[in-house]
């Protein structure tokens, strides 16, 4: 039993009972272990160190109405960090050894999933990372996965509290044709230096532009961007975002809930016609943003402050897909599209 006060989680680190590894050297994956000990040991030569070669997931399970565990669409997660990983040019596991894995670091944790009723869940952070001695640039022949869980409650503010956000017209967190797509390290690092600036003005988000021509909405730093107007979702198309397991799934239960849905490119002038906008994403879930400024840089007066209608609270649209969604993890809603792993 844990002493953990569930009504007054954020998203910081809590130690649990264990995290899930394996080693993949020589062609071969080591038997898959529990540690008590999170820390790891690595090779100070490891190009996950030095060159970045490392990438991650993010997905959440849940105790339900029911009281059954349910994770939401692993095995999209799986997915994911195959593609990063082969971006990357290492070694990942496979689909069905990445469910594995996620289901027995969440089975050995149950006493850390926070109970249903306190709106909160376990975060669940599978990491793949480049290990073992080399000097040169190039993609690891060993890798090392683990997957660790932690209790979380809201990201940042959550559903009543919207955020205020800033475009970053002086910096961008993924280049043309570059691993804005892929969920690897270096993308953070790239967007904290703007983000440290956006705390200090008093912003919680930062809101990127495609990096070619500065002209549309691309993402924040760890969430999609969604617009509602009218009965219309809209969404960026963007080669250069992650694409959010979160925002596929609020398209098909905005369809679902009679909505159009828009996946297209969103020039920033159409800000001025949303009713709502939000941020999206495993960790936000759904962040309502109440005003959006654009500036020539962070530090500099607004040229055009975007704000919505319902600044104080959610949008009624953004507020149905939030109770949509939520009600399908918690299990208060039918999963109609068979999103969960039940258990
Ligand atoms: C850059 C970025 N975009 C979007 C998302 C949302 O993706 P998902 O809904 O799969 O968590 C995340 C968070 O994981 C992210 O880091």
């Amino acid at each position: 039993m844990n002493n953990i006060d569930w009504s007054k989680l954020g998203f910081s680190y809590i130690k649990t009972n264990t995290m899930v590894c394996s080693r993949y050297k020589e062609g071969r994956w080591s038997p898959v272990e529990s540690c008590t000990d999170d820390r790891i040991t690595l090779d100070s030569l490891s190009a996950s160190l030095h060159y970045g070669v490392e990438c991650f997931e993010g997905l959440k399970a849940f105790y339900g109405k029911d009281g059954k565990i349910r994770i939401f669409r692993p095995e999209e997660n799986a997915r994911r960090l195959i593609r990063s990983a082969a971006y990357l040019g290492i070694e990942a596991p496979s689909e069905e050894m990445f469910l594995g894995m996620v289901l027995r670091a969440v089975s050995e944790n149950k006493d850390f999933i926070p109970p249903y009723g306190s709106r909160a869940s376990l975060y669940i952070r599978p990491l793949l990372i480049g290990v073992g001695p080399q000097l040169g640039v190039k993609p690891s022949s060993e890798t090392f996965f683990s997957v660790l869980v932690n209790p979380v409650g809201a990201y940042a503010g959550g559903i009543d509290d919207p955020a205020r956000a800033v475009i970053a017209r002086e910096y961008d967190r993924a280049a043309p044709h570059g691993s804005g797509s892929y969920k690897v390290g270096g993308n953070y690092a790239a967007s904290l230096y703007a983000g440290m600036q956006a705390g200090k003005a008093g912003y919680q988000a930062v809101l990127y532009l495609d990096p070619k021509e500065h002209k549309y909405i691309d993402e924040f730093s760890s969430s999609n961007f969604f617009a509602v107007k009218g009965n219309t979702y809209i969404t960026p198309y963007s080669e250069t975002i992650l694409p959010s397991i979160t925002n596929k799934s609020l398209c098909q239960l905005a369809e679902y809930l009679g909505m159009k849905v828009e996946r297209r490119a969103i020039p920033t002038e159409e800000l001025a016609s949303f009713d709502e906008t939000g941020e999206c994403g495993t960790a936000v879930v759904i962040t309502p943003v109440s005003v959006i400024e654009d500036k020539p840089s962070i530090q500099a007066a607004p040229t055009v402050v975007y704000s919505y209608k319902n600044a104080g609270a959610p949008g009624t649209k953004s507020r149905k897909l939030y109770d949509k969604i939520t009600g399908i993890q918690y299990g208060e809603e039918p999963d109609i599209f068979g999103w969960c792993t039940v258990y």
